[in-house]
């Protein structure tokens, strides 16, 4: 926080490519609706930028953005043009790992029946959140290839669990049960932690042994365990029984796309990379889906949830209700986009959801 301005929150704006360019303008619209005292500063890095000049972050950029900014609101990466996707690799998993925003948050709510694929589905049948480790894991990209193009070629990718990695994902996992209710304002009492660990023995025995370790000093939290494929078949049939999950990177990522099925699809889910104390990191789930990008078709209601998850993290609650109530009348009125079934463009839907925080 500045000094010379108490209160004032400073974000980093980082929309980045394809429909970031879309969704992130609404979300920053509606932030400013509501009033919260923030200052917005916005960045160029993105796939534009590095065909122009070559740049993915700027020397120094995450000492700058850890040092001058209270939280950064990111689009997404990824662009046909950048084959490589270094550009991607660089700024977000390089926000991620360099700034060691090692809880990536990721709420799983219904918002209206409509929305979801399961027969019979209410909003209270699915309000449960995953933390998924974001600094390790098949992530980190250890492992090589050995005579590549040829017969005898050998590639590895490394799985990367360190002791302290593991342990402070499952310690925030207990923490974020024991200070968090659901929507229904009930507390959350349960922690299931998902893993293979049946095939992946090394790695999966660490998470297994510090999974039991902590949850012992949470004996008020209910410990589960479940193998990533069960839950899988699970979060289809019953996603009910879930309150908070705990995983891996990869299988954080995987079950977090198929979650966001359960909530509307990938345009309605929100998320935060965390690191408490440090500056943090808010994204919508979804990439930079080039193939609606620049039609005003992107769905920005994911994008302006995560607005309001890092409002809320910046202490403005107050402001992140207004906008989340705005969003649930925009999906009951379908005041949306196409992919759920309303009829706006990107621009009216986010314009919709901006005036109606004012009211
Ligand atoms: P994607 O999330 O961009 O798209 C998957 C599907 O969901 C597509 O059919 C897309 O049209 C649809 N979709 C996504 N967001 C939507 C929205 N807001 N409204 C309406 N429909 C939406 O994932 P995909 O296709 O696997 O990746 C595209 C590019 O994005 C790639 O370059 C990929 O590397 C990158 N990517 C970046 C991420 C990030 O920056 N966090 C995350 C995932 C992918
Ligand atoms: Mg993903």
């Amino acid at each position: 926080m500045d000094p010379q301005k108490p209160g004032l929150k400073r974000i980093a704006v980082i929309a980045g490519d394809g429909i970031g360019k879309e969704v992130i303008p609404q979300a920053v619209r509606v932030m400013q609706a509501t009033g919260a005292r923030i200052e917005l500063t916005e960045f160029d890095w993105g796939a534009d930028r590095y065909l122009r000049d070559g740049t993915t972050v700027p020397p120094d950029g995450f000492a700058m953005l850890a040092r001058d900014f209270d939280a950064i609101l990111a689009g997404a990466f990824g662009d046909p043009r950048v084959k490589t996707n270094i550009h991607a690799k660089e700024i977000l998993l390089g926000m991620r790992f360099k700034m060691d925003l090692y809880a990536n948050l990721r709420p799983v709510r219904l918002l209206d029946a409509a929305l979801c694929p399961l027969k019979g589905a209410e909003p209270e049948d699915v309000d449960f959140v995953v933390l998924r480790e974001n600094t390790e894991g098949v992530y980190t990209d250890a492992g090589g290839v050995f005579k590549p193009g040829t017969p005898d070629e050998i590639a590895t990718q490394e799985d990367i669990n360190t002791r302290k990695g593991v342990e402070r994902i499952i310690r925030y996992a207990f923490e974020y049960c024991r200070s968090h209710t659901k929507l229904d304002g009930s507390p959350r009492a349960k922690i299931l932690m998902c893993d293979k660990s049946n095939a992946m023995t090394h790695a999966g025995g660490l998470w297994q042994r510090v999974f039991k370790q902590v949850a012992g000093e949470y004996p008020q939290i209910t410990a589960q365990h479940m193998y990533v494929d069960a839950l899988c078949l699970q979060m289809v049939r019953d996603p009910r029984q879930f309150d908070v999950i705990v995983t891996n990177n990869m299988f954080g990522d995987i079950i977090t796309d198929l979650a966001a099925g359960l909530q509307g699809g990938l345009g309605m889910a929100a998320s935060g990379n965390i690191h408490p104390g440090k500056t943090s990191m808010f994204e919508p789930v979804h990439g930079s889906a080039p193939p609606i990008a620049g039609q005003n078709l992107a769905n920005p209601l994911g994008a302006i949830l995560t607005a309001a998850m890092m409002l809320r993290h910046l202490e403005f609650p107050k402001e992140a209700d207004k906008i989340e109530a705005a969003v649930l009348e925009a999906v009951r009125q379908k005041k949306t986009t196409g992919d759920i079934g309303g009829s706006l463009g990107t621009r009216e839907a986010g314009e919709w959801v901006a005036n109606r925080v004012t009211i």
